[in-house]
């Protein structure tokens, strides 16, 4: 049996206490929350506590905290030489204090404590600085979810890079698209398909090999109509973008 410890009430809290209670394997101890009355919904209130100094051994302790918080909280602890990880995708592993060993244990998903989550599905990245604590932590990672990575602290700024091309960017040209709709009438739901197919073709196909469109065919006649129909300036300059970083890529071997 590991032990575990989570730290923190939020969003990611939440749901970490809620699938760790029902792993195999791993014993969740105690909660440290900040606020009275969260929580309670999830553990006996003798699990939850509220201050540092009764804080009980466990092999791990998961610091999910705002990420300005975490290193205020890692200094706050009460011991040396324990497994202190956090789950922040932005944080380095350096930002936790060295009086314990230090290790990541992000979860790469969007949680909102009011909405239910398969974690099974949901990547786990894992970093640590020696490979036994790496070990705890995959125990708990593949306890919980059938994805589990190991990724350093420089390769997970790489992550949340690319993840803000593949969420928000992404996000805000449904949002155009959306737009452009709605101006002309037309429900958004009849893009939805769409939407769904090049997310599912991805997953078969590299991103690459998966583009279409007039940018790829250099369908410059397509294009000119489109530049022309499109009237928000703002909209023109981010087709040009896209178009020519299409083109672009399309050149390259
Ligand atoms: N939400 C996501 O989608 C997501 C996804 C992956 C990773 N993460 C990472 O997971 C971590 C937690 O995120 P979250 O979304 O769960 O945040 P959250 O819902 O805002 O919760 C933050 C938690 O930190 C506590 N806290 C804030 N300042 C504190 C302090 N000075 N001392 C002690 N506790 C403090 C809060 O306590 P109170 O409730 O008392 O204010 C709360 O329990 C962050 O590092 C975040 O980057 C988040």
């Amino acid at each position: 049996m590991l032990k575990v410890i989570v730290i923190g009430s939020g969003n990611v809290a939440h749901h970490l206490v809620k699938v760790l209670l029902k792993a195999k394997n791993i014993e969740l101890v105690q909660v440290v929350a900040r606020t009275k009355n969260t929580m309670t919904a999830l553990l006996s209130e003798d699990q939850i506590i509220f201050n540092y100094q009764a804080i009980k051994a466990a092999d791990v302790y998961i610091v999910a905290v705002s990420d300005n918080a975490i290193e205020e909280v890692s200094n706050q602890l009460p011991f040396e030489n324990r497994l202190v990880v956090h789950t922040s995708g932005t944080s380095e592993l350096s930002i936790l204090n060295s009086k314990n060993r230090k290790g990541v244990f992000y979860p790469l998903q969007t949680f909102s404590k009011s909405k239910e989550v398969d974690f099974s599905s949901i990547p786990l990245c894992l970093e640590t600085e020696n490979m036994s604590d790496y070990k705890s932590l995959e125990i708990i990672g593949k306890a919980i979810s059938n994805k589990v990575y190991a990724i350093s602290s420089e390769q997970r700024k790489a992550l949340h890079v690319a993840a803000v091309f593949v969420n928000n960017f992404t996000n805000h040209l449904f949002q155009i698209g959306n737009q452009i709709c709605k101006e002309n009438n037309i429900p958004f739901e009849i893009l939805h398909a769409l939407i769904l197919e090049t997310a599912a073709k991805i997953t078969q196909l590299n991103p690459k090999e998966a583009q279409t469109g007039p940018a790829l065919r250099n369908d410059t006649k397509t294009i000119e109509k489109h530049l022309e129909f499109l009237k928000n300036s703002n909209y023109q300059d981010i087709y040009q973008l896209l178009t020519q970083s299409i083109q672009h890529v399309a050149k390259e071997l």
